[in-house]
């Protein structure tokens, strides 16, 4: 009878599901720091909590690290959105111009950080348990390649996480055969730390290096704040590390932070547009622009998630009511292109890939020249654009894209001064 009762409820569920599924409707969009249905009002509290919750030494923060919460870089115009933090990448090129990641010396040349391409700005010591040890990572004379990058909008990631790969190569294959072959952004496959051995379509980050949210909490908190997980154990130095790995423990509850992470990110709702702004003359005519200079082409109007019920990242993840079927729009494509203005630093793979090692390296060196077009949602609360902050105007930002982007930078170009205004009231009400 158990079993039955039990058969009978997986299958109205299963049902519910799909009937959920087959309705595509729009997901919500707000900056109310509410949820969006895929935690309820006091579980999304306490995740915010956790997001914002500043980590110490005893804690596990550091040896090295940037900041000490996730609300240091992600936090305007509330937690979860962005801020001006950059960060700070180098590395160098070999004899056959392959790129390198940097061998970082510390503590006097002692120790050596490599294979990573971050150099992380802050340390925990000197202090008062480890007077003498000097562990701040600085730039070696040899990593030629630099660059800042910007922190990112987290609201609505929840939604990019559950479009389906497929859709992701369907753009890149329309693209490239609309233009004849000028505009072919790469979409290129991660691993999933949560599924080991199985990779998604990449679409986080400036170089889309993950898949999944939960995949980037563990490396944000490793990376960012110094802190392990057990899907990132390692610390980057065990100089000055008194605190027992991993360091982010499950609590009473079943969660790490990096669940809590992962799920407050999930459920946040899509950065809105500017209502009052979006239905003016001007920013209509300019989003009739933004389609016909070509803009549209990259930084994609509309997506869908997948039906509820779907497993994503390997498995390890199942796409609730909240996330599937939902359509929205992130005005990026998630792929990589050259427009000219590729930082030279590539996503490392590392060595521990194994055999996919092999396979995966020249894809990935494609993303040395290469970044992920930013979805131009809330747009609107960046001061600083591109990748490393350095545009300081919308059109310093469109004057910037070059190579695959070159025609629509031109046609921009030859827009009458009343257009180009028009193109900036429609960014503006992004
Ligand atoms: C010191 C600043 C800083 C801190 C602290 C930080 N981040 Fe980030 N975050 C960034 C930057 C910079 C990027 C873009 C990185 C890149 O692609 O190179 C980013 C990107 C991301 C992305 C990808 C977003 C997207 O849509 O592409 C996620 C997810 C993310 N961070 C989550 C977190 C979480 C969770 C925490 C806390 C554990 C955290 N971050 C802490 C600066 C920070
Ligand atoms: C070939 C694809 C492509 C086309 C076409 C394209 N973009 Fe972009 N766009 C990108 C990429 C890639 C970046 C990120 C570049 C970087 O950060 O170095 C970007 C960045 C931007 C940014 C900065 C966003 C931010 O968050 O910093 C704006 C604004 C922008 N594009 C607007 C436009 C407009 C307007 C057009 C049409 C005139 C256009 N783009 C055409 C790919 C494209």
């Amino acid at each position: 009878m158990r079993t039955f009762l039990c058969t009978l409820a997986l299958l109205v569920l299963g049902l519910l599901l799909i009937a959920a599924g087959s309705e595509p409707e729009e997901a919500p969009a707000a900056f109310d720091n509410a949820s969006n249905g895929f935690a309820d009002t006091a579980a999304h509290q306490v995740d915010l909590g956790i997001f914002d919750g500043v980590e110490v030494i005893s804690d596990g923060l550091g040896p090295i690290y940037n900041a000490q919460s996730c609300r240091e870089c992600h936090q305007s115009p509330q937690s979860g959105g962005l801020s001006q933090v950059t960060e700070l990448r180098v590395g160098h090129r070999d004899h056959k111009g392959k790129f390198v990641n940097p061998s970082v010396p510390i503590a006097n040349g002692t120790v050596v950080i490599a294979g990573r391409s971050l150099i992380n700005d802050r340390a925990i010591c000197p202090n008062g348990s480890f007077p003498d040890q000097e562990i701040q990572e600085r730039v070696p004379e040899t990593e030629n390649i630099r660059t800042l990058r910007t922190s990112l909008n987290l609201l609505g990631d929840g939604f990019v996480e559950a479009v389906p790969d497929a859709t992701l190569n369907e753009i890149a294959t329309r693209q490239c055969r609309e233009t004849k072959g000028r505009i072919c952004g790469k979409a290129i496959s991660v691993p999933v730390l949560e599924a080991p051995g199985k990779y998604g379509i990449g679409r986080f980050g400036w170089k889309a290096q993950h898949a999944s949210l939960l995949s980037f909490s563990a490396d944000a908190y490793l990376n960012e704040m110094g802190i392990t997980s057990r899907l990132q154990p390692d610390e980057v130095t065990s100089l000055c590390d008194s605190v027992k790995d991993p360091e982010d423990k499950t609590g009473d509850d079943g969660l790490a932070d990096i669940d809590h992470f992962a799920r407050f990110m999930r459920a946040t709702k899509a950065p809105p547009r500017d209502t009052k702004l979006a239905e003016t003359d001007d920013a209509k005519k300019g989003s009739e622009l933004f389609d016909s200079v070509g803009c549209a082409r990259c930084h994609v109007r509309t997506m869908q998630t997948v039906p509820a019920g779907t497993q994503i990242n390997g498995g390890a993840f199942t796409v609730p009511i909240a996330l599937g079927a939902k359509t929205f729009h992130p005005f990026g494509d998630f792929l990589l292109h050259d427009v000219g203005t590729g930082d030279g630093i590539a996503i490392p793979v590392e060595e521990h890939y194994g055999k996919l090692y092999r396979e995966m390296q020249p894809k990935y060196e494609l993303t040395a020249n290469r970044m992920r077009t930013p979805p131009l949602w809330g747009v609107r609360t960046r001061s600083r654009l591109m990748h490393d902050g350095t545009s300081l105007t919308f059109t310093d930002a469109i004057l910037r894209h070059r190579g695959e982007a070159s025609v629509e930078r031109l046609k921009f170009i030859a827009l009458k001064d009343r257009s180009k205004q028009q193109l900036l009231t429609f960014l503006r009400s992004l």
